[in-house]
């Protein structure tokens, strides 16, 4: 779980992150910023492709980072973006980036979202309640 300041300090880290977003086709550039246990940030963006399939979206690049660098344990993340980088409309992670996240997040995982200077946080089950999972796999 996260408090109050920790939920700020990801919004303010994804926003700076929705910077850096490369997406020429869409122009709706997309900030997270994921918390883990041991206290790092990984930050992601939207990464688009001229064949939009291989676009990647800015939660998975945060949590393909984290992973990358060994980190599995999560404490929360913030998700922010609109057309051309604009705060105006709060935006939700896509099923496939909650899925990817329920791999390894609990379903009382918090995600801060955000709208202008104001923020809300649901968890992963609100959004997300019915992903696939391994328990599928192990029969
Ligand atoms: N996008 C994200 O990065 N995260 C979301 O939660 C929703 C959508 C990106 C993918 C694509 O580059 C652009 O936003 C428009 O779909």
């Amino acid at each position: 779980m996260i408090n109050e300041k920790e939920a700020l300090y990801l919004l303010e880290t994804a926003k700076k992150a929705r910077l850096n977003a490369y997406a020429p086709y869409s122009h709706y550039h997309v900030g997270a910023a994921l918390l883990a246990q041991n206290g790092k940030t990984y930050i992601g963006c939207n990464v688009e492709n001229a064949s939009f399939g291989a676009t990647n979206c800015a939660e998975r690049t945060a949590l393909f980072s984290a992973i990358a660098g060994g980190v599995r344990d999560f404490q929360g993340i913030a998700v922010v973006g609109g057309t051309y980088g604009s705060l105006d409309e709060t935006i939700l992670p896509c099923g496939i980036c909650c899925q990817a996240l329920s791999e390894f997040c609990a379903q009382d995982f918090p995600i801060v979202l955000a709208k202008e200077e104001s923020y809300r946080i649901v968890t992963l089950k609100e959004l997300f309640p019915h992903a696939f999972s391994s328990q599928n796999l192990n029969k």
